[in-house]
């Protein structure tokens, strides 16, 4: 997938706000994602000082939703940084393979929803920052 790091914005998720102030339903299916999704995993009880991802991967794509909560994303191409905060429950973050990624400030109680592309391979991960450059220069 090609990409620039400026690009990948918040994507909005289809909203349905019951007319009956019954609260709001989102939806994600058929071509929303350019992937079809392979596996879905979800982080909670994350420590506010606590710092998920610090890695890259060869092939796998994401989309990341903050069910609940917020927390921010660092981006890293191997040139440029981006902080993107993700508050929304229909606000997600499409994540190209080849992007460095840093999960941080965990707001309490937050609740995040990766669906992905691929099945769990550790041979897929780019784990040391100094590998990714390397990576992204061949
Ligand atoms: P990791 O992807 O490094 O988590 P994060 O990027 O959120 O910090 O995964 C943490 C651990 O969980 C690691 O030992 C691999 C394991 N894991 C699985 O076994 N299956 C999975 O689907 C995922 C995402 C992780």
């Amino acid at each position: 997938m090609s990409y620039l790091i400026e690009n990948i914005q918040l994507i909005d998720i289809p909203k349905i706000s019951d007319p009956d102030g019954r609260g709001n339903l989102s939806v994600i299916e058929k071509d929303f994602l350019p992937f079809k999704i392979k596996r879905v995993y979800y982080l909670y009880d994350v420590p506010s000082d606590s710092t998920r991802g610090g890695h890259a991967h060869k092939e796998l794509q994401q989309f990341l939703i903050a069910l609940s909560g917020s927390f921010d994303v660092v981006l890293d191409d191997g040139m440029k940084r981006r902080i993107i905060t993700l508050n929304r429950p229909n606000k997600g973050l499409l994540i190209p393979n080849g992007v460095w990624r840093e999960l941080e400030n965990f707001s309490a109680g937050t609740v995040c929803l990766s669906l992905v592309n691929e099945e769990y391979d550790e041979e897929d991960y780019i784990r040391k920052y100094s590998d990714f450059v390397l990576f992204k220069r061949t």
